[in-house]
């Protein structure tokens, strides 16, 4: 986690301790500041004492390993009619969704006539937060254990609705060039987002990180025959001189954006609108 201002004003009270205390001092501080943080943007799920035993400090490894086996198996669609009341409806998929506090919230209070599905690649966040689904009675949201990067066209197609939303919010950075390849969205899975998204469906993209979001920018804005900006057409978006949006079009700040913000972070974020049809290249033989 960067130094901040309140990581420095915490080590400033504790001055006088060694460097070493100073230093973890000042990491619980910030952490404890942004925990509640978060605990405040998703207040009224009050989902914190629906976790039993372990509380809200469940132990979640930071990043799983990239080179595991299980993880590039594409993940078999589930049962579309057993775990939404209606999967007729349009769908919102976040890839990459973490603890899903921002889907949980979205399903519950955003008050559109459709099914939310998060995909992440850490189980035991998956589970969490069907939990939370379950507890909270919610039919009009799924969690899945995926890849997206290899899984994605396979769920999505199988969805009887019409796709009309996805979002990457924050996806890891992978900062190394040589690990950019890790990276979450990579060209065939554009292409699947190209593809399957209903007309009129959007795109929503964002990180804290500028040469990520200028990466996930660049491939969608690539496909200029297929989409468009979205402030282009809808009058509530605006963008900076940049092209970056000036705020956040979903209501709700993802975790990782809260943590970001926090720290006084810039999010750059993209909408897209798909307003043509995707035809693939054919080349002439
Ligand atoms: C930095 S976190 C951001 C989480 C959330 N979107 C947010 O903004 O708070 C990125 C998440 O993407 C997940 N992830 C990384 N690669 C993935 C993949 N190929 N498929 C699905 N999830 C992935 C990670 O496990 C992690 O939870
Ligand atoms: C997801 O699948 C891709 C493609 O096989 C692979 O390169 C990547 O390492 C996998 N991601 C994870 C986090 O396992």
């Amino acid at each position: 986690m960067a130094w901040t201002a309140a990581a420095s004003l915490c080590c400033r009270l504790v001055r006088a301790a060694p460097v070493r205390r100073c230093a973890r001092r000042r990491t619980l501080c910030s952490a404890a500041r942004s925990t509640d943080a978060v605990d405040r943007e998703y207040a009224d799920l009050n989902l914190r004492p629906l976790y039993p035993n372990r509380g809200h400090h469940l132990r979640i490894r930071q990043h799983v390993n990239p080179l595991s086996a299980l993880f590039v198996e594409p993940t078999e669609p589930p049962e579309w009619t057993e775990v939404f009341e209606d999967p007729l409806l349009p769908l919102m998929v976040d890839i990459g969704c973490g603890s899903g506090r921002f889907l949980v919230w979205l399903a519950k209070n955003s008050g559109e006539r459709r099914n939310y599905l998060g995909l992440e690649i850490r189980q035991k966040l998956v589970e969490r937060t069907q939990f939370w689904v379950t507890e909270l009675g919610l039919r009009n949201v799924y969690f899945m254990f995926a890849n997206a990067t290899v899984s994605f066209e396979q769920i999505v197609s199988s969805y009887p609705g019409p796709l009309s939303l996805v979002s990457i919010l924050c996806p890891d950075p992978h900062f190394k060039k040589r690990h950019h390849k890790r990276r979450v969205l990579q060209t065939p899975l554009v292409d699947s987002i190209t593809k399957n998204l209903c007309l009129g469906g959007r795109v929503l993209v964002q990180s804290d990180v500028l040469d990520v979001a200028t990466d996930m920018r660049e491939r969608f804005d690539g496909y200029s025959d297929v989409f468009e900006h979205a402030d282009r057409i809808d009058k509530d978006l605006q963008c900076d001189n940049e092209g970056w949006l000036l705020d956040n079009p979903m209501g709700i700040r993802t975790e990782r954006e809260i943590h970001a913000e926090l720290e006084g972070a810039t999010i750059y974020r993209r909408m897209y609108q798909k307003t043509r049809c995707f035809l693939p290249d054919y080349s002439i033989s």
